[in-house]
C-alpha cells in the first residue's frame, strides 16, 4: 500500500519541548458526515466507527443528538449509539445542544457530551436558533446535570477565527464566550477554526489570550477546517503552545450545514503522519486508519481528499464518481 516511503511512515525527527503524546479527538462520523448529501446506512456509520477504534482511536465524536429536522443526517443517533458504544478504551463524545438532546444521550448511557457554542451572533442564529446569551443559557442545565451525573463535558467554540458573515471576529469576544462556557463548568474548550482561514499567529495569539483570562492550556483543545490549507500549521503552533488535544477527521471528511465556505475538518492521516514524525505519541496504526478511510471513500463514492491518504493508497484513491 506505502508509496514514497518503505512501511508507509515518516522518519522520525523530534522537536524540543513538543508535548511526547497527544489526544486525537476523532470527528469523523459527527462532523464528518453530519454535511453528506446523500443518506449513510446506520450499518456503514457503525463499521466506520469500529474501525476507527480498531486503528487505536479513543475518542471518537459518534454522532448527534440535535433536532432530526436540523441535521437529518444523523437522525439515526438512537439506532447508531448502542450499535458501537461500548468498546473497551474508547469513549464516544455525542453533541448535545439542549435538555431534550442530554436526555436522550443519557437514556443510551452517553458518557461524554459536547455543548457547541459560537463566538459570533451570526453563526449562532444559524446554528442554534438562539443569541449568545440565549444559547449559554440553553447549555446552563445540560453542563449542570452532566456534571452531577459525572459526564465529561467538552464545550465547542465555533468561529474563534473568522465568521461567513461577520468576518473578522475579536479575540476579545472569542475569550469573553470562551470563558463564559468555562464557566459554565466545561471540562474543555475546543476552539472551532470553522471555515478554516486561522493562521499560526492567530492560533498562538488567541491561546495567550486565553490563558491570561485564566484558561488553562490543559483544559484546551484545538478544531481547524482545512479550507486554506492551515490546518496542521496551526496544529504545530497550538503544539508549541502545548495544546495535547487536537481535533480531526478521518480521511478529510466533514463541513457544517451551518456554516457556507467551511470544508472538510484537519484529515486524521495528515495529523498523524506530522505527529509520528515529530516522535508524538498517538496510538493510531496509520496503515489501519489509511485502510479505513479507502473503505469510507468507497462507501462514499467519492476519493479522501486527505493528502496522506492519497499518498498512501496510492491508485487505490481513485475511486469512482458517483
Ligand atoms: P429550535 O427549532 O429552536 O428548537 O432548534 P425548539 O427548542 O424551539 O424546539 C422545537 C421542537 O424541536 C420541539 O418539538 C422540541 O422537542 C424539538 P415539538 O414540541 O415542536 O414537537 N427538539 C428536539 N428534538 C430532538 N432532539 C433535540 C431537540 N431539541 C428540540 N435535541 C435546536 C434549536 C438547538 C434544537 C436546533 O437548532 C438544533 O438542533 N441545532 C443543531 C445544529 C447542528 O447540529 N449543527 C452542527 C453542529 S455544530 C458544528 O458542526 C461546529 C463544530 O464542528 C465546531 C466548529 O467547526 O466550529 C462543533
Ligand atoms: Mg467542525
Amino acid at each position: 500500500m506505502a508509496e514514497g516511503l518503505p512501511g508507509g511512515l515518516p522518519m522520525e525527527v523530534p522537536v524540543p519541548d513538543l508535548p511526547p503524546r497527544v489526544r486525537i479527538h476523532e470527528v469523523g462520523p459527527r462532523d464528518g458526515l453530519q454535511n453528506e448529501k446523500g443518506v449513510i446506512p446506520t450499518g456503514v456509520k457503525a463499521e466506520f466507527i469500529r474501525r476507527l477504534a480498531d486503528a487505536g482511536l479513543t475518542t471518537i465524536e459518534a454522532t448527534s443528538f440535535v433536532h432530526p429536522k436540523w441535521v437529518p443526517q444523523l437522525a439515526d443517533a438512537e439506532q447508531l449509539f448502542p450499535m458501537v458504544s461500548p468498546i473497551e478504551g474508547v469513549t464516544f463524545p455525542v453533541l448535545v445542544p439542549n435538555e431534550r438532546g442530554l436526555d436522550r444521550a443519557i437514556a443510551l448511557g452517553a458518557r461524554r457530551i459536547a455543548v457547541f457554542g459560537s463566538a459570533t451572533e451570526s453563526f449562532a442564529s444559524r446554528n442554534l436558533n438562539r443569541t449568545i446569551d440565549e444559547s449559554l443559557a440553553m447549555f446552563e442545565p445540560v453542563v449542570a446535570r452532566a456534571k452531577d451525573d459525572k459526564i465529561h463535558v467538552r464545550g465547542y467554540l465555533s468561529m474563534c477565527f473568522g465568521d461567513p458573515w461577520e468576518g473578522k471576529v475579536p479575540i476579545h469576544q472569542v475569550v469573553r464566550v470562551a470563558k463564559r462556557l468555562m464557566d459554565l463548568g466545561c471540562d474543555e474548550l475546543s476552539l472551532g477554526d470553522t471555515i478554516g482561514v486561522a493562521t499560526p499567529g492567530h492560533v498562538l495569539t488567541l491561546l495567550a489570550e486565553l490563558n491570561e483570562e485564566g484558561v488553562p492550556t490543559s483544559a484546551l483543545g484545538v478544531h481547524f477546517h482545512d479550507t486554506y490549507g492551515q490546518a496542521l500549521a496551526n496544529t504545530f503552533a497550538a503544539l508549541e503552545h502545548g495544546v495535547t488535544t487536537v481535533d480531526s477527521s478521518a480521511g478529510g471528511l466533514g463541513g457544517c450545514p451551518y456554516a457556507k465556505s467551511a470544508t472538510g475538518n484537519l484529515a486524521t492521516e495528515d495529523l498523524v503522519w506530522m505527529l509520528h514524525g515529530l516522535g508524538i505519541d498517538t496510538g493510531v496504526d496509520l496503515g489501519r486508519l489509511t485502510a479505513t478511510s479507502v473503505w469510507m471513500a468507497e462507501q462514499l463514492g467519492r476519493p479522501s481528499p486527505s493528502r496522506t491518504v492519497r499518498a498512501l493508497a496510492g491508485a487505490d484513491s481513485s475511486h469512482k464518481e458517483p
